[in-house]
């Protein structure tokens, strides 16, 4: 258990208040165009001190290989404010992260579903 801890507490675990969820597909979206996607949101996180961070944006972030919806990806939802994005390729990723995960505006013409947790 203490070596889970230890795990937990370098991940910064305990400080986020954002998790985003990325599908790197293949169902949604070729395989290729869905793990740009990711390195180009990783790549951000970092840039930006987001992950591995405990300021007020510090965000976690988890590749999925699917979220059920299967058509026009990479699909993206990101909690607590649980809103759904789609067509979320490497393109927009710089976009989000700024709108969103920075300044807490999500960007509405690419949601198309929200379920807010809490
Ligand atoms: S493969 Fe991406 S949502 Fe199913």
């Amino acid at each position: 258990m203490e070596k889970l801890k230890d795990v937990a507490e370098k991940l910064g675990i305990g400080e986020f208040h954002r998790h985003v969820f990325l599908c790197t597909g293949d169902k949604c979206c070729p395989a290729d165009v869905g793990q740009e996607a990711w390195d180009e949101l990783k790549k951000l996180l970092k840039e930006q001190n987001l992950s591995l961070s405990s300021g007020p944006n510090a965000c976690y972030r988890t590749k999925v290989g699917c979220l059920r919806i299967c058509q026009d990806g990479p699909i993206v939802v990101v909690y607590p404010e649980g809103t759904w994005y789609a067509g979320m390729t490497k393109k927009r990723i710089p976009l989000f992260v700024h709108q969103h995960l920075m300044e807490g505006k999500p960007i509405e013409e690419w949601i198309f579903a929200r379920n807010e947790l809490g």
